[in-house]
C-alpha cells in the first residue's frame, strides 16, 4: 500500500503576548495556578491587523518556499474561528502564496478536531493520486470572555502541513478511532465573538472521549500502547494534556511515563490554545525538541473538538525527518516576542470589525510580510508587504 502523511510542516505565532503573571496579578490570582495548575506561561495575542489568513499565510510560506507549490491542488483550511460565514479563509491564503488556480479551497469546521479530518481526507486523495499535493492549514484565535475561567487559555497560532504519498516527515497510519457524541461542553453561537463553555464538564468529557477513541483505535487493530514512543494530545492548556496522558495509561493498564508527553507541551504553555493547530502544535513541538531521533518511531496522536468529535491514530516517523524541521525558525519565532502589559492585552483583545461596513485601516503591527491592510464596505484586504 501506498505510503501518505505529512511531507513538510511548520508553524506561525504572532509576536506579543501577555504572560500569564500579568493577568494573575491583576485578578489577584496566585501565579502558581497558571504557571503549574493550568500549566501555561504566555498568551499569544494577534495584532490588529493580524487574523487566521495572515498567520495561515505566514505558517505555509516556508513550505512553498523549501517545496515548491507544483501538484499543490487542493487547500483545506481547518478553523472554528473563521471571519466569514460563506467564504473559506484558504481562497485568501491561496492568493496571498500564489498557489496554482487550478485548485480545490474548502474549509473545515469541528472545533478544534478539524485539521485531523482534513489529514485523513488528503491522505486518501494522494493515495489515489500520488502526484498531487494537499496544503492542509489549522488557524486559530482562542478569545474568552475577560475575567472568565477561560481566560488564562486564550492564544492564537497556525500551523500548516504539506500532505503528500512518501512523506519525508511522519507517515499517517490507516488505522483510526473515532467517537462523536452531542454534548455541549463549549460552543460558539453565530452571534457571539467569544465561546460559552462549562470548563470542567469539558475537561471531564475530553477524557472520556479520549477513552472512547483509544478503545476504538484497539479494536480496529490500532498500535499497542507499548510500541507509541511518544504521544501528543490535543491541548487547550498543557496541564490537560498531562491529565489525558495520565488517563490513557491508566486504561492501557500501564506505569505512566510523563516523558513521553512532555516534549508536545513545550510550544503550548509559550502560546496557549490554538484550538485547531493545538494537537499539530505538539506534533511539531515534539519532533523539535526531543532529544532522541525519533526516526522509525510511533507517535500517538489524540485529536479532540468540544461538541463533541475525538481521534485517536498514529504517525511513524520517518528516518532522515530532521533535515526536514523548521526547528529553528520555529524557535525564533517563540524567543523573538514582546511582551505586552494588561492595557496592551486589554486593546487587541477590544479589537472588533466594522459591522457596519465603513472604512477601518488597520495599523502596521505584524511581524510578518502579511496583513490584513484594511476592512471596507464587508471586504476584507489583505497584502503582501514584503
Ligand atoms: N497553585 C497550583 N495549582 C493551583 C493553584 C495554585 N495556587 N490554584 C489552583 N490550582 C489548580 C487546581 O487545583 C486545579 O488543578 P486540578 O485540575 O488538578 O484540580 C487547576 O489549578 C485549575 O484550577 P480550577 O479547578 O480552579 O479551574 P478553573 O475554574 O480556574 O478553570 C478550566 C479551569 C475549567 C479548565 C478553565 O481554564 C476553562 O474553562 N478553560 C476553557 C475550556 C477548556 O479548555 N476545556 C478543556 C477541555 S475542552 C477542549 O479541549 C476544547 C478546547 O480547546 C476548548
Amino acid at each position: 500500500m501506498i505510503k501518505t502523511g505529512i511531507d513538510a510542516m511548520s508553524f506561525y505565532v504572532p509576536h506579543r503576548y501577555i504572560g500569564l503573571e500579568s493577568l494573575a496579578e491583576r485578578h489577584g490570582i496566585d501565579p502558581e495556578k497558571f504557571s503549574k495548575g493550568i500549566g501555561q506561561e504566555k498568551i499569544a495575542l494577534p495584532g490588529h491587523d493580524e487574523d487566521i489568513v495572515t498567520m495561515a499565510a505566514e505558517a505555509a510560506k516556508p513550505l512553498i518556499d523549501k517545496y515548491g507549490a507544483d501538484g499543490i491542488d487542493t487547500v483545506l483550511f481547518a478553523t472554528e474561528t473563521g471571519i466569514d460565514q460563506s467564504k473559506s479563509a484558504g481562497i485568501y491564503v491561496h492568493r496571498l502564496l500564489g498557489l496554482p488556480a487550478n485548485c480545490r479551497n474548502v474549509e473545515l469546521k469541528q472545533a478544534c478536531y478539524s485539521a485531523t479530518p482534513a489529514i485523513q481526507l488528503a491522505c486518501g486523495y494522494v493515495a489515489r493520486k500520488p502526484d498531487r499535493r494537499v496544503l492542509v492549514i489549522a488557524s486559530d484565535v482562542a478569545r474568552y470572555e475577560l475575567d472568565s475561567s477561560g481566560e488564562p487559555t486564550q492564544g492564537a497560532a497556525a500551523v500548516a502541513m504539506l500532505i503528500s504519498a512518501d512523506p519525508r516527515l511522519v507517515e499517517i497510519d490507516p488505522v483510526s478511532g473515532c467517537f462523536t457524541e452531542d454534548i455541549m461542553d463549549f460552543w460558539r453561537p453565530n452571534y457571539r465573538r467569544t465561546p460559552l463553555v462549562d470548563g470542567k464538564y469539558s475537561a471531564l468529557r475530553y477524557l472520556n472521549a479520549l477513552i472512547e477513541a483509544w478503545r476504538d483505535y484497539q479494536a480496529n487493530g490500532g498500535l499497542d500502547y507499548s510500541e507509541i514512543a511518544r504521544f501528543c494530545y490535543h491541548l487547550p492548556f498543557s496541564r490537560m494534556g498531562e491529565k489525558a496522558h495520565r488517563h490513557l495509561a491508566k486504561a492501557a493498564k500501564t506505569q505512566v511515563n510523563m516523558d513521553q508527553a512532555l516534549p508536545g507541551m513545550i510550544y503550548n504553555r509559550q502560546i496557549g490554545n490554538s484550538y485547531a493547530a493545538s494537537m499539530y502544535l505538539a506534533l511539531i513541538s515534539t519532533l523539535d525538541n526531543s532529544d532522541m531521533d525519533l526516526g522509525g518511531k510511533a507517535m500517538g496522536l489524540f485529536s479532540y473538538g468540544s461538541g463533541a468529535v475525538a481521534e485517536f491514530f498514529a504517525g511513524r516517523v520517518v528516518p532522515g525527518y530532521r533535515d526536514h524541521l523548521f526547528t529553528e525558525r520555529h524557535r525564533a519565532l517563540i524567543d523573538e516576542r514582546e511582551q505586552v502589559d494588561y492595557e496592551g492585552y486589554l486593546k487587541l483583545w477590544q479589537a472588533v470589525d466594522p459591522g457596519d461596513g465603513s472604512e477601518r485601516i488597520l495599523p502596521d503591527e505584524a511581524r510578518g510580510r502579511y496583513r490584513l491592510a484594511s476592512i471596507n464596505e464587508h471586504q476584507r484586504h489583505y497584502i503582501d508587504s514584503a
